[in-house]
């Protein structure tokens, strides 16, 4: 979390920062900061509690000018929300300021060691403890600032992007990273760097993702230069960035979540296209044509992931399995990771994330690799440390998500999950051919089904307001549908900070079943699949205790859509595309609760996009 920006140029780098921390404020929002040298050679660092919008404010009357500057919004970590920890943070004699991402985790160490050795600290942060130390081994080794960063990076346990500015040189920034994202964009006689690429798409297209380890130093009037922390050079590889300036704006919705919502019809076919093929009657999935043995001899199949993008997982558990008839687990990252797991060579892991980042998947994926493992990674920020370190995968392309709230990349991941569960299933022939035919067919129809639930979009919104009076919210599903009750119920409570839980329809009557009472939404997500009659009897049992009903049901229900106080239709679909469809009410239903609440619903407090802290 956090987002890290840098300019080095011609500019004046305070616009080209500002915008930049704006774009990344999705990583991270409770305060902000920027340090910049202007021609007088004054280092002038400004921070501010709150948004980047506080920090613009406060820096009104201020001296911004320079052409070279850093600049970062926070998500804490060490030490609480305020200004003084907000970064950028000074060295001890005010000669070097940093910004940071990451996690220092040896960090009291080496405050203890600084402090004996007379350094004082104005903040509670790991990441002053990172600039002192710079500016120590400066200071004691006499050696200039790259040489610094990579001797005190060699103490360091954790994960950092660094950006770090020395007022005496004030034509150099030095950057470097481990475990957390560093993206440089290469323009003419400029430079920019960031967490992503969103901050420098309108400069250039030609970008370096620093690789772990790496220091860069960005320097005018000469080439980036890369070193490793323990000076081995590197040959900056410069790739053409594929993102444009249209996709990272709101086009005209309210919010960025709405717009990602409305987005989900072309983001899947992107996501298909060139997979599905419906005249071949085929689906091509390189990663898994490249790699094919591995998958078929797997004897167990292991899904890692955290939130959203464990619910996906959780839905290819039932698809693997019923397509393919391989044993699969679904493991939360952040327990699969220490619970000392039992992993075969013969295993496929695989690990599912937005960003790429997540750092339990990371550390997940590094432990099953260790283990000999194979990983394959499903992601959607091209680039990102997890596709990196995998042995193969598969993008997503949805384009950029701001919002925190995902929906896209959901949609996204459960049809790569699908299609990879039908790509196995095919080839070992655990699938009838008439079952793989009708169920891609059917995935070509997903995107203009989806468009047609958009419109009971005024709908959902003008009941959703019945519901603002709600602490808690209960979601129900079975069979496909249970994740996806897991994933609406994520939803509401993650950006309109009510209370829910998802269940499996079941379960009921063995707890849950004792909250129902008047004042209690119930969700039932009840298509016409599989355990319909089953979900009959659970809504009957939610009535019998006067809970309130608010039923996602196939096209033509009568039965259960009688039964419920609110009733939102899905067009008819093959049983394990239900969850395509279902989620889209339950995305909508969230967003206008929270609207309704006036919540913050881009930016939910506590949340940042990115996770890559433990
Ligand atoms: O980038 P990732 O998919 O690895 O992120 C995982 C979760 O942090 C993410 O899905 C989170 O749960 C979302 N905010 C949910 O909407």
């Amino acid at each position: 979390m956090c987002g890290i920006v840098g300019y080095i140029g011609n500019r004046e780098a305070y616009p080209v920062l500002m915008k930049g921390l704006h774009r990344l404020e999705y990583r991270g929002y409770d305060s902000a900061g920027v340090a910049l040298i202007n021609t007088n050679g004054q280092l002038n660092v400004y921070k501010a509690k709150g948004k980047v919008a506080e920090l613009e404010a406060f820096v009104t009357d201020k001296d911004v000018s320079g052409s070279i500057g850093i600049a970062h919004t926070r998500w804490a970590t060490h030490g609480e929300p305020n200004q003084v920890n907000a970064h950028p943070h000074y060295s001890e004699s005010e000669q070097l300021a940093i910004i940071h991402n990451g996690i220092i985790e040896n960090y009291a160490v080496l405050k203890e060691g600084l402090m004996k050795h007379g350094y004082n600290f104005r903040s509670t942060t790991d990441t002053e403890v990172l600039i002192q130390l710079i500016e120590y081994t400066k200071h004691t080794s006499q050696v200039d600032l790259p040489t610094a960063v990579q001797l005190a990076l060699n103490q360091v346990v954790g994960a950092y992007a660094i950006a770090v500015l020395d007022r005496q040189n004030p034509n150099m920034i030095v950057a470097a990273r481990k475990g957390s994202p560093l993206v440089v964009g290469v323009g003419e006689g400029e430079f920019f760097l960031a967490s992503d690429a969103t901050p420098i798409v309108e400069y250039t297209n030609k970008v370096i993702y620093v690789g772990d380890e790496e220091v860069v130093v960005l320097e005018r009037g000469k080439e980036p230069s890369i070193t490793t922390i323990t000076n081995v050079k590197k040959t900056p590889e410069i790739q053409k960035l594929e993102l444009t300036l249209n996709q990272l704006e709101k086009g005209g919705y309210p919010h960025f979540m709405l717009k990602e919502i409305f987005e989900q019809p072309q983001t899947l076919r992107t996501s298909m296209k060139g997979r599905v093929n419906v005249d071949a009657n085929n689906i091509a999935l390189s990663g898994f044509i490249d790699n094919r043995e591995r998958f078929l001899n797997a004897k167990r199949i292991i899904i890692t992931a955290c939130g959203t993008s464990w619910h996906a997982g959780l839905i290819a558990m039932y698809a693997i399995e019923e397509f393919a008839r391989i044993p699969v687990e679904v493991e939360y990252s952040s327990e699969f990771r220490y619970r000392k797991p039992v992993i075969h060579k013969d295993d496929v892991v695989i690990a599912i994330s937005q960003s790429g980042e997540t750092a339990d998947t990371l550390a997940a994926i590094q432990l099953a690799k260790e283990a000999g493992a194979f990983i394959f990674s499903i992601c959607n920020v091209v680039g990102a440390s997890i596709p990196r370190i995998s042995d193969s995968g598969c993008y997503t392309h949805v384009g950029p998500e701001i919002g925190v709230a995902s929906t896209k990349a959901f949609t996204a991941q459960v049809t790569a999950l699908t299609m990879l569960a039908l790509c196995i299933g095919r080839e070992k022939g655990t699938i009838a051919k008439e079952q793989y035919l009708r169920i891609l067919k059917e995935l070509d129809n997903i995107p203009e089904k989806i468009s047609k639930i958009f419109h009971q979009n005024d709908r959902i919104a003008d009941f959703a307001k019945i519901f603002t009076y709600a602490q808690n919210f209960i979601y129900l599903g079975r069979g496909y549908n249970h994740p996806v009750a897991l994933e609406g119920a994520l939803k509401l409570k993650e950006i309109s900070y009510i209370h829910a839980e998802g269940y499996p329809a079941a379960e009921m009557k063995h707890g849950p079943i004792a909250l129902i009472s008047q004042e209690m939404p119930v969700v039932v997500i009840a298509p016409n699949c599989g355990t319909y009659e089953k979900i009959v009897s659970n809504i009957q049992e939610i009535k019998a205790r006067e809970g309130k009903v608010i039923a996602i049901v196939t096209e033509g229900d009568t039965i259960v859509s009688n039964m419920s106080n609110f009733c939102i239709t899905v067009p008819e679909t093959e049983e394990c595309l239900t969850p395509l469809l279902t989620v889209i009410p339950l995305q909508l239903l969230a967003y206008h609760i929270a609207v309704a609440k006036d919540r913050d619903v881009d930016q939910p407090r506590n949340l940042a996009k990115s996770v890559t802290v433990e």
